[in-house]
C-alpha cells in the first residue's frame, strides 16, 4: 500500500523513503515525528511546475513547521521564508537563508521583534496596522534607512470556505486592513518617509476548499492596487490545500494558477505556502499503552497526546492512523486517545482500525504541518524528537526535550 510517493508498506513495514520507520523508533523512542525530505523537495518542485505560469516567489510559511533541517532543505531548493516572529527569523537566518529572502508578517509586532527584522534586512515587512506602520518608520529612521519595504496586508471582506479558526479574510477578523484603510494610507504616504510601499499582502485563510473566495478576494485587491501605481508586488499568501484523508484528491492547482498568472500579468508576486509542502512529508509515531472496553467503545490510550499533536483537538482535524506493521484483520471502531487530562485529548473518533494492543506503534499521518510547531509541555510533557530522513539516511534533527528542560 502507497500513501505517497515516499510513504508506503514495503515488506507489510511502514517505510519512509528507504527506512523502516519501527527501526527508527527502536532508537529513537516514540512519540517522535519524522519527516522525510525527498518528500518536501517534491512538493515544493510539483507545486513550482504547477505554479509556473505565476512566476511566483515562494517563501514557505515557517509556522507550518520549522525544524533547521527542513528549512535548510528549502532554502537549498530556492526557497524564501515567511515568519510571523522574532523567533522564526531566527530560525531562517540559522538554516542560512539570506534576509531579503524573509517576508515578516504578523498581527502584533513588537517593537523588539521589528528592530530585529529591520536590522536583519528582511526582504519585506507585511504591515496590518497604522501603529505598526509609525514603529517601522521610526526605527528605519533609527537605522538610517531610505526605503523599507513594506506590503499592505489587506482584509478583503470575503469569507474563505474552510474551518473557522482557518478563515482570515473576512470582517470580523483581526487580520489586515480594510480598502478604506489601505487608499489612505497610500494617499497619505508623505508621513512615511522611509517606507516604500511597494506590495500588498493578502492571505484568506489556510486548508482553503476551493479557489471562488481567492479569486474574489483578488479582484478586489486589483481593484485597489491599479489606483496606486508603486505597487510593484502581490504577496498571494498560503493557504493551497492538502488531502487529509485517504482517497481524497485536493483540487488541482493548474486552473487556479492560470486565473491568478493572467490577473497578476503586470506585477511581481510572491506567495507563502506552508501545509501543502510539508503535511504529506511526516509521521508522528506513537505507541500503543493500553486497551480498555468498556460500555460498548474500546479506547485505544497511546502515548501521544493533544499537547504533541493539537489538530484533532482544536479543529477537530482528521489525521488517518495506521499501523507500522500492516494488518489484515478485520477492523474494530476504536476511539484513539491520549493521556492527557482533557476530555477533548482524543486523537480519533469511532475510526475503524485493526485491533490494536499494547506495544503495538502506529502512525499519525499527515503531520508534517502544524504538528510539532503547535505542540506544548501542557501536563509537562516533553516535546518529541523530530526525525530527519533523506533517501537511505536519517539522524535525530532536535532531540527530545528532556524533564529538565522544562523547568
Ligand atoms: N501566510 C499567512 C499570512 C498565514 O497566516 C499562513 C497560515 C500561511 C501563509 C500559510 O498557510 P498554509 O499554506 O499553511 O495554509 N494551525 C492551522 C493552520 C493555521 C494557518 C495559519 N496561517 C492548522 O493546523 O491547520
Amino acid at each position: 500500500m502507497v500513501f505517497n510517493a515516499s510513504i508506503r508498506y514495503l515488506h507489510e513495514r511502514l517505510t519512509i523513503d528507504d527506512v523502516d520507520l519501527e527501526s527508527i523508533v527502536n532508537e529513537v523512542g516514540t512519540p517522535a515525528y519524522v519527516y522525510s525530505l525527498a518528500r518536501i523537495r517534491d512538493n515544493l518542485g510539483r507545486l513550482k511546475a504547477a505554479l509556473a505560469p505565476v512566476h511566483a516567489c515562494l517563501h514557505f510559511s515557517v509556522k507550518a513547521n520549522g525544524n533547521l533541517d527542513v528549512l535548510r532543505t528549502l532554502r537549498d531548493a530556492g526557497a524564501g521564508f515567511d515568519c510571523v516572529s522574532g523567533g522564526e527569523i531566527f530560525r531562517a537566518l540559522k538554516a542560512g537563508a539570506a534576509a531579503e529572502d524573509i517576508v515578516f508578517a504578523g498581527v502584533g509586532k513588537t517593537r523588539a521583534e521589528i528592530e530585529y527584522a529591520i536590522n536583519s534586512g528582511v526582504g519585506w515587512i507585511n504591515a496590518e496596522n497604522l501603529g505598526e506602520l509609525a514603529h517601522i518608520e521610526a526605527m528605519a529612521a533609527e537605522a538610517g534607512l531610505q526605503a523599507v519595504q513594506v506590503a499592505l496586508r489587506l482584509n478583503p471582506q470575503v469569507t474563505a470556505n474552510t474551518h473557522p479558526y482557518m478563515a482570515t479574510g473576512h470582517g470580523a477578523a483581526k487580520f489586515g486592513l480594510t480598502c478604506d484603510v489601505i487608499r489612505q494610507v497610500l494617499n497619505d504616504q508623505q508621513r512615511y518617509p522611509r517606507l516604500d510601499f511597494a506590495g500588498i499582502h493578502l492571505h484568506i485563510g489556510s486548508q482553503l476548499g476551493d479557489s471562488a473566495a481567492t479569486l474574489a478576494a483578488l479582484d478586489k485587491l486589483l481593484a485597489l492596487a491599479r489606483d496606486f501605481p508603486q505597487i510593484t508586488t502581490i504577496n498571494l499568501g498560503g493557504g493551497l490545500p492538502v488531502a487529509y484523508r485517504f482517497g481524497e484528491v485536493p483540487p488541482a492547482l493548474e486552473p487556479l494558477a492560470a486565473e491568478v498568472a493572467r490577473r497578476l500579468k503586470p506585477y511581481s508576486v510572491l506567495l507563502e505556502p506552508g501545509r501543502s509542502i510539508v503535511a504529506d512529508a511526516g509521521v508522528l509515531v506513537a505507541e500503543v499503552l493500553y486497551v480498555k472496553r468498556q460500555a460498548g467503545q474500546t479506547f485505544v490510550i497511546v502515548d501521544v497526546s493533544m499537547a504533541e499533536l493539537i489538530r484533532p483537538a482544536l479543529y477537530g482535524a482528521h489525521h488517518e492512523i495506521v499501523p507500522l506493521r500492516q494488518a489484515y484483520d478485520e477492523t474494530i471502531s476504536t476511539q484513539v486517545v491520549g493521556p492527557v487530562c482533557e476530555s477533548a485529548d482524543v486523537l480519533a473518533r469511532d475510526r475503524d482500525l485493526p485491533p490494536l494492543k499494547p506495544g503495538d506503534k502506529i502512525a499519525l499521518m499527515t503531520a508534517g504541518a502544524y504538528g510539532m510547531t503547535m505542540a506544548s509541555n501542557y501536563n509537562a510533557r516533553p516535546r518529541p524528537p523530530e526525525v530527519v530522513v533523506d533517501g537511505d539516511r536519517w539522524w535525530v534533527s532536535r532531540r527530545r526535550e528532556a524533564i529538565t528542560d522544562m523547568i
